[in-house]
């Protein structure tokens, strides 16, 4: 901690929103060149974002998160130059970074020998997870400290993640020094994760790109199945990951006493205790935005159980699926 700081320029001990003009974006940069911890918001989630050069940074992100040391980072870059002087591109790399950065799409690619970025944020492996966000105050940010920033979503780990500056005060509290408050982010769900390391692109996440959009522009991807708590190929895909604390029943075509309604499109479903509705039109962009809060706002012990209703697996609708699928998923044993 650095001991030079004015009182003034200190970050406050308890983390109200900052406003993510110059001078906020001005105490984020101070804040993480002397190793402390941003909330940031994206398109996708808000991230905690850390100095990933610095291994102390990254090492803190972590114990904030109480995420397993295994499960990597994705590190956030201000332009796809910046991308390439960490990792080796090749042409899958350079079309899916031409076609969607800056954008909801991560590459996890090669760290080139001479890659500055802490080890711990590629959690031992060999490769290094990118991405451009689409967001102004991210982007502003990057720019303004012009190193790659470490960012996971900025929630404890396996729970929902934050899509408003709220989420992110209310679950971390002060591990974090500053919350950069950019309103509530536009997709609301995390980045699409593809591995381009091997012969074959994989679908390692899916997320705010689709699957089918990555595919015009590469070809199919692999898109395994083997879904595991014993030897994540990407941890993400830990059966149990994002997770409320009331139980999930899914494609619900009723209610029983005591649960609460996650409804999508229009329907004839009576008796829920509390009812929200992803997106009465049956939007997907709609429901993946509104996702995460309504599974928080559903999250009371006053219910007995969320029932979710059907919502269609195409386009967005992989990565909600994905997302309800894990939620529902068997509890992890605590370690
Ligand atoms: O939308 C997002 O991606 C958000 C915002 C803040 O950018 N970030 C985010 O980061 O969701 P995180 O750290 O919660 O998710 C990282 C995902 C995990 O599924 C992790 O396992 C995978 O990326 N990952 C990271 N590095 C990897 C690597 N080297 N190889 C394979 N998977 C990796
Ligand atoms: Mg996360």
């Amino acid at each position: 901690m650095p001991q030079h700081d004015t009182a003034a320029s200190s970050p406050p001990p308890l983390v109200a929103p900052t406003t993510p003009n110059a001078e906020g974006i001005a105490r984020a940069v101070t804040a993480l060149d002397t190793g402390q911890l941003v909330a940031f918001p994206t398109e996708t989630v808000y991230g905690l974002g850390g100095d990933a050069t610095s291994d102390a940074a990254v090492a803190a992100i972590f114990e904030a998160k109480g995420r397993p040391r295994f499960n990597p980072l994705i590190v956030h870059v201000a332009n796809r130059e910046a991308a390439e002087a960490l990792v080796d591109f090749h042409e899958h790399a350079r079309k899916l970074a031409g076609t969607f950065w800056p954008g909801a799409l991560t590459l996890v690619l090669p760290r080139r020998d001479d890659c500055p970025v802490s080890l711990l944020a590629s959690a031992g492996l060999e490769s290094l997870a990118l991405r451009v966000p689409a967001h102004t105050v991210a982007l502003d940010l990057l720019a303004a400290f012009a190193r790659p920033v470490a960012a996971p979503s900025a929630n404890l780990s396996g729970a929902v993640s934050p899509t408003t500056a709220a989420h992110v005060a209310g679950s971390l509290g002060d591990a974090v020094s500053l919350i950069l408050d950019g309103g509530p982010c536009t997709i609301g769900l995390e980045s699409t994760v593809i591995d381009l390391t091997g012969d074959t692109p994989v679908l390692l996440r899916p997320g705010g790109v689709t699957a089918e959009e990555v595919e015009a522009v590469i070809g199919a991807l692999d898109r395994p199945e083997n879904d595991s708590d014993a030897a994540p190929q990407s941890p993400g895909r830990l059966l149990q990951h994002y997770a409320p604390e009331c139980p999930l029943r899914l494609d619900a075509e009723d209610i029983t006493p005591g649960e609460a309604l996650l409804s999508f499109g229009p329907h004839a479903i009576s008796g829920a205790a509390t009812e929200l509705n992803l997106s009465p039109v049956g939007d997907l962009t709609e429901a993946a935005a509104n996702l995460f809060a309504m599974l928080r706002e559903l999250d009371s012990p006053a219910h007995r159980a969320i029932a979710v209703m059907t919502v269609p697996g195409t386009g967005l609708g992989l990565a909600i699926n994905d997302r309800l699928r894990r939620a529902a998923g068997p509890k992890k044993p605590t370690p």
